[in-house]
């Protein structure tokens, strides 16, 4: 398979530029800039993209790389930090500028590079840099400039070494999705092999092979990896796999049975499903603890301990499938240089318990959203392909205080409404905007298609998690003439990128107000409704 592999110098963005090369539908992987040349070069990429990076070239210490990378006779994109470095190594200069560029840049193009080829002369482009390249290398000419930046862009075609200064991979560059395709099509040379049916065929005849008849054993929490990586097994092996879901009683209102629809005996696939009802057991549990680390804990190792029960009545198995993406391995620091771990994420961890010989990762190649469009090429239905993130710890975390079965019936009640209603309100936007409703999707749409409809198409505010959390503040209230003493409920809805960052969306007021009043009318035990707008950081996402 073609490889474009995008050298990683700790700039904010790099999964992004990984991202968007395969949006280009061209194979791509992160790596740190501590690689060995000679191992990189052995990966045979097509091209290589240096990111940018939170130093200056010219530091002492600074992320660096060598000569010969430029020497290899492969196209080299370098970006920001990347760019300066490519400069700096061949013998040109950068300098600290007066003021730093920062933010939507006018920029003019040379539409003669191959890089900018068949784009706008003029358009906008998203600068964030201090330092500036003040002379170029030898051999290199400008192919962009700002009224700031006298080389925005540069190349080098004989030697095929090319810089940009600012950040095509990020949204706010108008055409930088066209200039990334350039350089890996046109410039690297790559056809765009790298597509979903494709990796969905390939995975299977991959899966069989290394399974041949052997037992396989999944934890299905009915998220979108987990059921993704069950039915891509049960593609690949059918009845020798084994699926395990825990229904721990913290889930939203009736997604416990939507998971079993979709897997279970009636459901199209062919696995063996075991579904575990242990709602009382996590409420017995739980009585009584308000501490939300202890919380956490309790649910993490509940989880772990019926895992590992069930897995002793299956007895030995051969592999164990766990549902790791890309992200988690870049962010562990396996492949990029980002080393954050997000620990709370990895609730439960591995089973101490469990007989198995080895572990399986399916999706350890695929970004989320392409995890999303394996899901619809394998058939799963969308409520499950587009499913919110949704914490391991599920309500258990969206309940503040001690948890009860009263209190989850309230945060899964409050939570279908706010749903429900935001989800109208986008479709109700579709309708007026001729989205959809005839213009829109016909039953033979491919996945792609569904894909662009269900991700692209949506209004400006809808955010990408939302959910409704149950404060443990109760307040006095009237209700026809009584005096009421009742719960607030917090609506929680936020945009972000990466969920490393977010900011609370701008839900239109109407929507808020109608999912006030039917949530005041509808669920028992509520009498205040609050909006939370809290970004993170300071806040987190999720309230505990
Ligand atoms: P926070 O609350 O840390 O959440 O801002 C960031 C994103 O991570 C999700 N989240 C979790 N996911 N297990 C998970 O699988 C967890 O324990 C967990 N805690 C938070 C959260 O929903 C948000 O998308």
């Amino acid at each position: 398979m073609q490889k474009i592999i995008v050298i990683d110098f700790g700039g904010q963005y790099n999964q992004l530029i990984a991202r968007r090369v395969r949006e280009c539908q061209v194979y791509c992987e992160i790596t740190s800039w501590r690689t060995p040349l000679d191992k990189i070069l052995a990966e045979k990429p097509m091209g290589i993209i240096l990111t940018g990076g939170p130093s200056s070239v010219y530091e002492e210490g600074a992320a660096t790389c060598g000569r010969e990378l430029f020497e290899a006779g492969i196209p080299v994109l370098g970006l920001c930090y990347g760019a300066q470095l490519m400069m700096q190594v061949l013998g040109g200069k950068v300098e600290r500028a007066t003021n730093r560029e920062y933010g939507k840049t006018r920029t003019v193009f040379d539409t003669r590079s191959a890089l900018f080829a068949g784009l706008p002369e003029s358009s906008i482009v998203w600068m964030s840099h201090f330092d500036y390249i003040s002379r170029m290398a030898e051999g290199f000419t400008s192919v962009a400039h700002t009224d700031n930046c006298p080389v925005a862009a540069a190349e080098c075609v004989e030697k095929k070494l090319y810089l940009i200064q600012f950040h095509p991979e990020v949204l706010h560059t108008e055409y930088g999705r066209q200039m990334l395709d350039h350089f890996v099509k046109d410039i690297c040379g790559c056809d765009g092999d790298w597509r979903m049916d494709a990796f969905v065929q390939n995975q299977i005849r991959v899966l069989r092979e290394r399974i041949g008849d052997g037992r396989v054993l999944c934890a299905l929490s009915g998220g979108v990896d987990s059921s993704v990586a069950a039915v891509l097994l049960s593609r690949a092996v059918g009845k020798q796999l084994t699926c395990v879901f825990v229904d721990h009683g913290l889930l939203r209102k009736n997604e416990g049975d939507e998971v079993e629809a979709v897997f279970g005996p009636n459901g199209p696939y062919e696995l063996n499903f075991i579904r575990v009802n242990a709602a009382q057991r996590y409420y017995d549990k739980l009585a009584g603890v308000s501490e939300p680390e202890r919380k956490r804990k309790i649910i993490g190792e509940e989880f772990i301990r019926i895992f590992e029960e069930e897995a002793r009545k299956i007895g030995a198995v051969d592999f164990l499938v766990q549902g790791t993406i890309y992200p988690d391995v870049v962010e562990s620091g396996l492949g990029g240089e980002s080393a954050v771990i997000k620990s709370h994420h990895n609730v439960g961890g591995l089973p101490e318990h469990v007989d198995f010989k080895e572990i399986i990762e399916p999706l350890r190649d695929l970004f989320k959203d392409e995890v999303r469009k394996v899901g619809l090429e394998l058939g799963i239905p969308e409520v499950l392909v587009f499913r919110q993130p949704f914490p391991g710890p599920g309500l258990g975390i969206r309940i503040i205080g001690d948890v009860t079965a009263e209190k989850v019936r309230i945060v899964q009640d409050a939570d279908a409404i706010y749903r429900e209603e935001i989800a109208k309100a986008a479709e109700a936007w579709k309708r007026e905007n001729g989205i959809g409703g005839g213009t829109g999707l016909t039953e033979n749409a491919t996945p792609q298609e569904r894909y662009d409809y269900a991700v692209r198409q949506n209004p400006a505010w809808m955010p990408d998690q939302y959910f409704a959390a149950l404060t443990n503040m109760r307040s006095v209230g009237v209700m026809g003439d009584e005096r009421t003493y009742d719960y607030a409920v917090a609506l929680r809805a936020v945009r972000t990128v990466d969920f490393m960052t977010a900011e609370a969306a701008d839900i239109p007021w109407e929507v808020l107000q109608r999912v006030m009043s039917r949530i005041i009318n509808e669920v028992r035990g509520v009498n205040r409704i609050m909006y939370d707008l809290t970004s993170k950081p300071p806040g987190t996402i999720e309230m505990e």
